[in-house]
This record gives structure tokens, C-alpha cells and sequence, in this order.
């Protein structure tokens, strides 16, 4: 089944009929908030919010370790990501969406694996390519069909928030090669790999990283969110029709 994590501006899926909501505990605590099941064009997935339906919890104080277990708890094997990002490179303009393919972690202070504690094996696993490749063709194919426009490939920087960062910071993230900057997708990118999940991510591009562009003179939030509407407004038409041809897929002989 496929598993949608929302990020801001998508606290909740227009297109989703909603079947009910369950309160999931884990071994690692809470999730986000409760698993919402439904069915998108009569496909079951789930739906949750990582930052809580009301939009409380901070980039930093996600418990990413208990939505991803909550969610393979309850029979996800796919997972789309979605969050917001600053675009560095000169093609991520605000209201881009893109398909990132490499990461650089820059967080720190996370629980970033379940393999801890005495009783637990010493685990590295192969992290070369962070994000499951069927799942990102998947959703290029369903941005091919459905018009919307879905840049493929990228490096997400990974900070870690809550604050935006200094133009310097900007600057030497991009030295060090990553074309966009958010504060989600690590460790949750790696932490689906510990799950064996086959995860990808979306990014919306929201702003202007720090120094850049329209951000020269400093992010302006009333921006953001101008532009967050209809980005999201696309990531709702391609989720949707990604499950689409999900069904199709399984329809066909
Ligand atoms: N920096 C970090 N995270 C973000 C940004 C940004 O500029 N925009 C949206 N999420």
C-alpha cells in the first residue's frame, strides 16, 4: 500500500476519501499524528501529516522514526514524501516541483536509526542512492501523463531548522553541491531504508534559498505561502495521479 507524508501545506489530501483515522502507538512513541486511511480513485493508501494536522511540530521535533513504523505497521510498502524546499539552483524557481535523487544530511540531534541499544546489531546499510528508484519513476511517469511539470533529479541539502539559513550558509551548501535546502528529508530518508521502504521524495520549491534571487534582501514569508497554494495544488494532482496508475497497472491482465 502506499504511504503519503504531507509536509506544510498539505496537512490534509483534498482528493482523499477519507474511510477513518486511527491513533497508532509504536515502540519509538508517536507518530505525527493519527494515520488518516482512505482511498484515492478507489485505492487504499495513508495518509499523515508530518507535522501534525494543525501544524505543530517543528522540523526538529518530528518523530520521524514512529510515522515511518507506524505506517509499515499498517501495511505500507511505498512512500512518497512531500516537502517544502529553498531552491539554490538556478532552475528551482519558486513553484517547481522536483524529484531529488541524492541528499547531504547537514542535521544532527535526531534519532536517526532504530538499530540503538544494547540488544541491537551494529547496522551500516548502503545509502549510496538514498531514494528507491521505482518509486521515483513512478511519479515522473505520473507527472509525464498528467502535464504537470516534475523536474527529475537533484541534491537535497538536509538542515536542520527550525531556522532559515544565513546567505554564507546558502553559499557553501551549494559549494558543496546540493541544488535544494529543507528541514525533512533526513533522517526520514534513511530511516525508510532501515524499513526497507521504497521511498522517494517530492520537493516543492517555495522560495528563493537565503541570498538568492527574490531573497537577496531576505526570505519573505508572505511569499511562501503565495506561492504554496498552487505548488500544492500540483502535488495533489499528481499524487492523485499516481494512484491512478497504480490502479490501472493492477487492473490490466
Ligand atoms: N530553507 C530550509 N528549508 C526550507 C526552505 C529554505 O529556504 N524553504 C522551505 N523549506
Amino acid at each position: 500500500m502506499l504511504g503519503i507524508i504531507g509536509g506544510t501545506g498539505l496537512t490534509q489530501l483534498a482528493n482523499l476519501e477519507i474511510t477513518h483515522r486511527k491513533v497508532a502507538r509504536t515502540p519509538y512513541g508517536e507518530p505525527s499524528g493519527a494515520l488518516t486511511f482512505g482511498r484515492i480513485c478507489d485505492r487504499e493508501v495513508i495518509f499523515l501529516a508530518r507535522h501534525g494536522y494543525g501544524h505543530t511540530i517543528p522540523p526538529h521535533a518530528v518523530n520521524y522514526r514512529a510515522n515511518l513504523w507506524a505506517l509499515r505497521e499498517h501495511g505500507v510498502d511505498r512512500v512518497v514524501s512531500v516537502a517544502t524546499v529553498g531552491g539554490i539552483h538556478p532552475e528551482l524557481l519558486p513553484g517547481t516541483l522536483v524529484v531529488p535523487d541524492q541528499v547531504i544530511d547537514y542535521t544532527h540531534s535526531r534519532e536517526s536509526t532504530y538499530f540503538v541499544g544494547n540488544d541491537k546489531p551494529v547496522v551500516h546499510l548502503d545509502f549510496t542512492f538514498p531514494y528507491c528508484r521505482a518509486m521515483r519513476e513512478a511519479l515522473l511517469q505520473a507527472a509525464t501523463r498528467s502535464g504537470i511539470r516534475l523536474r527529475d533529479g537533484g541534491v537535497y541539502g538536509a538542515v536542520q531548522g527550525p531556522r532559515l539559513e544565513t546567505a554564507a550558509e546558502i553559499n557553501r551548501i551549494e559549494r558543496d553541491g546540493a541544488d535544494m535546502v529543507g528541514m525533512t528529508g533526513m533522517p526520514e530518508a534513511y530511516l525508510a531504508r532501515e524499513l526497507e521502504l521504497c521511498y522517494a521524495a517530492v520537493g516543492a520549491v517555495v522560495n528563493y534559498a537565503a541570498g538568492r534571487g527574490a531573497s537577496s534582501n531576505g526570505i519573505q514569508m508572505e511569499e511562501i505561502q503565495s506561492v504554496l497554494g498552487e505548488v500544492m495544488r500540483q502535488v495533489r494532482h499528481l499524487l492523485e495521479q499516481l494512484v491512478t496508475d497504480e490502479a490501472a497497472a493492477c487492473a490490466a491482465p
